[in-house]
């Protein structure tokens, strides 16, 4: 077990336990965005963010950093505020169209950005990338290149012949950046209609249907 306190409150937790976690058994309340219960942390947001009193006020992200014995941990200090008030402006230079960065900014009290890039329904949490790989185990998806060019795509932006057309990527996604598409034939339609937009995957059908033709060709005398 270890010792800490959060917001002056002692508390006692297991060894490995979060700071996210032993504030969320605790009732003290930390905004998270690429956080989820069921993925490994990834800590790439940022507003899930606290001081470390005890460490100079050195920010940390609390999905990710264990609880250490002594911590002074402070989750809305002035220092936490304007980081997840600069997380909010970020967010909304691309996504300020968007209901959920909408929410976030309302609650961080951030009116207006002052960053400004062109639209984006994809804020990059990287939820879909981590539930395809860790929850599914396909990896059908990743995010690739870098800075404003950065995605979430397949390998080499080509249909992923690992995608099994489950739809978690679409479940998990906070924007609704990722939609299905139907692209089976319609008398195929009535038994899986998915098709993943994001890596182009056919759904089973239509595979079958490929197949079909070519075996077809195969025989065909010459
Ligand atoms: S598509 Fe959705 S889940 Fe995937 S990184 Fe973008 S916002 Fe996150
Ligand atoms: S929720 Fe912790 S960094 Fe995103």
């Amino acid at each position: 077990m270890v010792k800490l306190e959060i917001d002056n409150r002692e508390i006692r937790v297991e060894t490995g336990t979060t700071i996210l976690q032993a504030a969320r058994m605790n009732g003290i309340a930390i905004p998270t965005l690429c956080y989820h219960e069921a993925l490994e942390p990834y800590a790439a947001c940022r507003l899930c963010v606290v001081e470390l009193a005890s460490a100079r006020g050195k920010l940390v992200a609390a999905c990710a950093q264990p609880c250490e014995e002594g911590m002074d941990v402070l989750t809305s200090s002035p220092r936490v505020q304007n980081s997840r008030r600069i997380t909010a402006e970020l967010l909304m230079a691309s996504g300020a169209h968007l209901p959920l960065v909408e929410a976030i900014a309302q609650a961080m009290g951030v009116q207006w950005a002052r960053y400004s890039l062109p639209a984006n329904d994809c804020i990059l949490c990287g939820l879909c990338v981590r539930a395809c790989d860790e929850l599914v185990g396909a990896r059908a998806i990743s995010l690739v290149k870098r800075g404003l060019e950065k995605q979430v795509a397949a390998p080499f932006e080509i249909a992923s012949a690992a995608c099994i057309g489950c739809a978690t990527c679409a479940l998990i996604c906070p924007t609704g950046a990722i939609a299905l598409a139907d692209i089976t034939p319609a008398p195929h339609s009535a038994h899986d209609p998915r098709t993943c937009r994001v890596c182009g995957e056919q759904s089973l059908p239509q595979k079958f249907a490929d197949v079909e033709a070519l075996l077809k060709e195969e025989v065909q005398p010459a």
